[in-house]
């Protein structure tokens, strides 16, 4: 009994401590260089006050975004502190650290483990959110290879062939939800130029309330994600992070059996390959998968290679739907900037709003490169609604002072993508879509005092050594897709209100909008 007791006196003293002495001690040592906190309640942290914000205000993007905004006001301080249940957050809210933590103190910039531990099952241990470590450099080095403009020309060749097949079958819809549709059509284009054309996007077995039934792989994937970033707000993983590696409730266990599915389906795409290279002596495709198989690091391995793929599926094809989403709603909402993108397009593509297959001969990489306007929209498009409004957990490796604040070695970081892309002393009228913004001739590409922007205002991929391994892959996805789906249709918005009022859409929001578009001929 007494070592029971004793067991139990250590359990207590531990929670006390971990939980609310070690935290407070954290809170005051930031709040002394002039840290301010969210509300934080011991043992449950900041998330009281942001379930009741979420409740009462039901924010319409990532609810952290608005939150720090209701409790702090605009403009927002450089730092502010969130507290999980026993993790100390310290949000980074303008772009003034990130020449330190991306440049002259890059090499101390390292993934913190929190997102990765609720995120684990469905990434995998890619290099995602690996530790700067040798594996990670070396994992880093074989994939940038593979995804070097070079490599990219055959992938090319693919987005091509499913920009073509989807805007056929929109065209014949009419109507469709751009949300959803651009969910299909960038994970079909993932997963072509991940597998290879011929397992596109196979059925797989799904498992939800009790009942199994197929479902197309690339859907299976995009639920997977959806459930497993809501794991973070189950009662007891938020009281107990502790038990985040194990799958206990009812939710937990169908996202593991569906989780298994896909890696099983990887699995069995890897064996068949190799059962086929040991016949014939060479491996067919010009895929992600087949180029891996033949890599040096990654053939010894079939895990990393599955949790790369995992990674790809996750980082890869949400971040660009997202893009393309947004995209063809703001141009639909600005008949200027549209006229302005088609006389590009029609000025350096000559079978624009001609035949369609030889428009898609005519496109190429180079032809691609010359379409600044293009360009300017794509980024633009990130600019306003960042794909990733917010990083996973990050960190220093040794304590450091960035802008006045002494960050403890090991302390998480959570970059505020969004807020730093709406930082008002950066960006002209921050909240309107404006592709001129990334003009140098344009006065939007100024300041709103007129002088150079920093360069740090952009980070929708982040940046440093971390920065996003599939920046050039979306961009030519984009560039490449993008003149085959407007050649011959104008996209509208159907909903009235659309038109002055686009619903925010992020690619890690829980609740996604419904977006209806038009397909109009030209
Ligand atoms: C518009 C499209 C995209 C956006 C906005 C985007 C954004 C990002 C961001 C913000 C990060 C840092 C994530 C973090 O905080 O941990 C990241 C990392 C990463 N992204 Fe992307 N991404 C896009 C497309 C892609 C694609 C298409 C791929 C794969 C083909 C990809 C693969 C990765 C990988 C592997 C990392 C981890 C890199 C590392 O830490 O070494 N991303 N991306």
């Amino acid at each position: 009994m007494f070592f029971i007791y004793l067991l139990l006196a250590l359990l207590i003293s531990y929670f006390v401590w971990d939980r609310y002495i070690r935290i407070i001690l954290r809170i005051k040592y930031y709040e002394k260089q002039g840290v301010k906190f969210h509300e934080f309640v011991p043992f449950f942290g900041s998330y009281p006050g942001i379930m009741k914000f979420i409740k009462e205000k039901d924010p319409k993007r990532f609810p952290t975004i608005d939150y720090l905004k209701h409790c702090f006001g605009l403009p927002l301080p450089l730092y502010t502190g969130f507290i999980s249940t026993r993790v100390l957050y310290l949000y980074i809210n303008s772009h003034e650290p990130l020449q330190e933590l991306f440049v002259t103190k890059n090499k101390y910039f390292d993934k913190h483990p929190s997102t990765s531990t609720f995120l684990k099952k469905t990434v995998g241990d890619s290099t995602l959110f690996m530790k700067s470590n040798e594996l990670w450099a070396k994992k880093r080095r074989s994939l940038s290879a593979s995804l070097y403009k070079q490599k990219l020309v055959q992938m090319v060749e693919t987005m091509k062939q499913i920009g073509l097949e989807t805007i056929e079958e929109w065209g014949k819809r009419g109507e469709i939800d751009i949300v959803t549709e651009t969910a299909n059509l960038m994970m079909k284009n993932t997963l072509a130029c991940v597998f290879g054309r011929q397992n596109e996007n196979p059925i797989i077995k799904y498992k939800e309330n009790g009942q199994i039934r197929d479902i197309r792989l690339g859907e299976s994937i995009q639920q997977n994600l959806s459930n497993a970033s809501l794991r973070e707000f189950q009662l007891h993983l938020m009281i107990f992070p502790e038990l985040l590696p194990i799958y206990i409730t009812k939710h937990d266990k169908e996202l593991e059996f569906n989780l298994n599915q896909v890696i099983d389906y990887i699995k069995n795409l890897i064996r068949d390959k190799k059962e086929k290279f040991a016949q014939t002596g060479q491996y067919e495709g010009e895929d992600l998968l087949t180029i891996m198989l033949q890599d040096e690091l990654f053939k010894q391995d079939d895990r990393m290679i599955i949790d790369e793929c995992l990674t790809f599926f996750n980082a890869g094809a949400q971040t660009t739907a997202v893009t393309l989403a947004n995209f063809l709603s703001y141009i639909a909402q600005n008949s200027d900037q549209e006229q302005k993108m088609r006389n590009e397009l029609q000025s350096h593509l000559k079978n624009f709003g001609g035949d369609s297959k030889a428009l898609s001969t005519e496109i190429n990489m180079e032809k691609v490169d010359d379409l600044l306007y293009l360009k300017y929209c794509f980024y633009e498009s990130m600019r306003i609604e960042p794909p990733v409004v917010i990083s996973s957990s990050c960190q220093v490796n040794k304590d450091l002072n960035i802008q006045g604040v002494t960050i403890k070695k090991d302390e998480a970081l959570i970059i505020n993508i969004y807020q730093i892309h709406h930082n008002q002393d950066q960006w002209i009228e921050d909240e309107k879509y404006i592709p001129e913004r990334f003009d140098p001739a344009s006065k939007y590409y100024l300041t709103p005092a007129g002088t150079p922007r920093n360069p740090l205002s952009f980070i929708p991929f982040i940046g440093g050594k971390r920065i996003c391994l599939g920046k050039t892959f979306s961009e030519y996805t984009f560039k490449i897709i993008v003149p085959l789906l407007l050649s011959k249709h104008k996209f509208r918005l159907v909903n009235q209100d659309h038109i002055t009022n686009k619903p925010q859409y992020d690619a890690i929001m829980f609740k996604k909008p419904v977006i209806p578009m038009r397909l109009e001929k030209i």
